[in-house]
């Protein structure tokens, strides 16, 4: 029994959402017990940073290695630009700990006219980078752009895990009857690594499938590291006799290791596969009466429906991923988030719809929401809006005794 689940999961993933409402509900509410039943929580690790509990020696070897490649600054020779918003990925990614977030944010740009949307991808878009090997490749925000949104950097931890949660268990909870306007939706998306339609998780848009596929659009995007998923370089804005002019680096950049086989964008996806979630565990902590009370708010005001507090992975090759309980706080669905969504349209999101943000770590990761726009926790829940708004506005009218517990409680995750 064990050894097919892996293989129902691949069956998993051709299937489209549509399929899936049509599926028998009652063998997919029998597996679900089952996955609930043998998922285990993940022993709490001491420090922001570190690697997940129980890693073999051969894959605390493989996140080391990542940890020093995550830490490595690109330089001109090995390719780095011609744009670029910088020269590393913990530059960004570093607070509290290497893997975490920051408060820098990147910018992308679309136009939106009569409802038409357009990412101006022949101009550059639709991420910005705003640096550049040479002044003469430099970047702007072209004057046609009429959306522009700002992006903040989200914490890698625990990523692993949520990689490995089947798409089968988030596209279920898209299958929830709508409760007070609440519904969302999976975000169905290519993966670039397996070239199948897959549910994406990763990402402010779940634009992104796997950790693989990130770490590729993060080389080429980021950094300006063209690899074998993404292959060639971004034009600034979109000139392509500036990028002849500036591009000395033959494609791809990222080359395969021959001593290990792999390339940067692999050793770099074993890192963020194999690090630990947040140090806190929620579920299994000991609350305050005031935290404990901040709880049953959460979910009293639906806030428990998008952050869903825990999923669960499927069998696993990798026993430290293998039927585990993920208490990330994300039901891993887009919600149509009304004036809060950034007006972008990429991966399967529309420009409204937003991923909900996992909460886990939240009490070290101000500011708040996807362009950083509120400074406190309080603030991030008022400027919930669409889907979220009725249980925004019951969140508004308790005591401020009641909001303390809700906020109580959402600093223990
Ligand atoms: C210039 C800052 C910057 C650099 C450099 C950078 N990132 Fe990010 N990262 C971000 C931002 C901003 C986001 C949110 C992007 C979004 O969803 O639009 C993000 C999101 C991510 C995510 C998605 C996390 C989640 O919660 O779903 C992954 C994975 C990631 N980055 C990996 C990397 C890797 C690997 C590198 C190095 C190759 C890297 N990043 C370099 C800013 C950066
Ligand atoms: C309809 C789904 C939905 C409901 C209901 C909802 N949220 Fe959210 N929440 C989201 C989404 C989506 C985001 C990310 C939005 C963005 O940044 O654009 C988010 C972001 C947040 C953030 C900021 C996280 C970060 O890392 O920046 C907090 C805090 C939060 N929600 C708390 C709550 C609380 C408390 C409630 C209940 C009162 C609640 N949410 C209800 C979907 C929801």
């Amino acid at each position: 029994m064990k050894a097919k689940s892996p293989l129902l999961l691949i069956a998993v993933l051709g299937f489209s959402a549509t399929t899936f409402a049509q599926d028998a509900p009652i063998k997919i509410q029998a597996q679900r017990h089952r996955a609930r039943a043998r998922a285990v929580p993940v022993s709490p690790v001491a420090n922001f940073g570190d690697p997940l509990p129980d890693l073999t020696a051969e894959q605390n070897a493989a996140f080391g290695a990542g940890l020093e490649e995550f830490q490595n600054a690109e330089t001109i020779e090995s390719g780095l630009g011609p744009t670029f918003n910088n020269a590393s990925c913990v530059a960004c990614h570093s607070n509290p700990g290497i893997g975490g977030s920051s408060a820098i944010t990147v910018s992308r740009f679309g136009r939106l006219v009569n409802g038409q949307y357009d990412s101006l991808a022949a101009l550059g878009g639709s991420l910005f980078q705003q640096n550049a090997i040479d002044m003469g490749a430099q970047e702007q925000i072209p004057k046609e752009a009429n959306v522009i949104a700002h992006r903040q950097t989200t914490p890698l931890f625990g990523l692993g895990l949520i990689e490995a949660i089947p798409d089968r268990e988030i596209l279920r909870n898209a299958q929830r009857t709508a409760i007070h306007g609440i519904k969302g939706r999976a975000a169905i998306v290519q993966d670039v690594v397996s070239g199948q339609m897959r549910v994406g998780k990763f990402g402010w848009k779940a634009q992104q499938a796997t950790l693989l596929a990130f770490a590729g659009d993060a080389y080429l995007n980021e950094m300006g590291i063209t690899n074998r998923f993404f292959p060639n370089e971004n034009a600034p804005n979109g000139d392509t006799a500036k990028l002849a002019q500036f591009d000395q680096v033959a494609d791809p950049e990222d080359q395969v290791d021959p001593d290990t086989g792999k390339s940067d964008i692999d050793v770099v996806a074993d890192f963020m596969r194999f690090l630990a979630p947040p140090p806190s565990s929620v579920l299994s902590a000991k609350l305050s009466p005031s935290a404990n009370n901040g709880r049953n708010l959460f979910h009293q005001l639906d806030c428990a429906v998008c952050h869903k507090p825990a999923m669960f992975t499927g069998a696993n090759p990798i026993a430290a991923l293998s039927s585990k309980q993920v208490p990330l706080f994300s039901d891993l669905l887009l919600h149509d988030m009304g004036t809060l969504g950034d007006g972008i349209v990429q991966g399967a999101a529309g420009p409204d719809e937003m991923r909900t943000a996992p909460l886990w770590g939240l009490r070290d990761s101000a500011p708040y929401l996807h362009d950083g726009r509120a400074t406190t926790v309080d603030d991030a829940i008022r400027m919930h809006d669409g889907e979220a708004a009725e249980s925004r506005d019951r969140y508004i009218q308790l005591t401020p005794q009641q909001k303390q517990q809700l906020l109580d409680y959402l600093d223990t995750l």
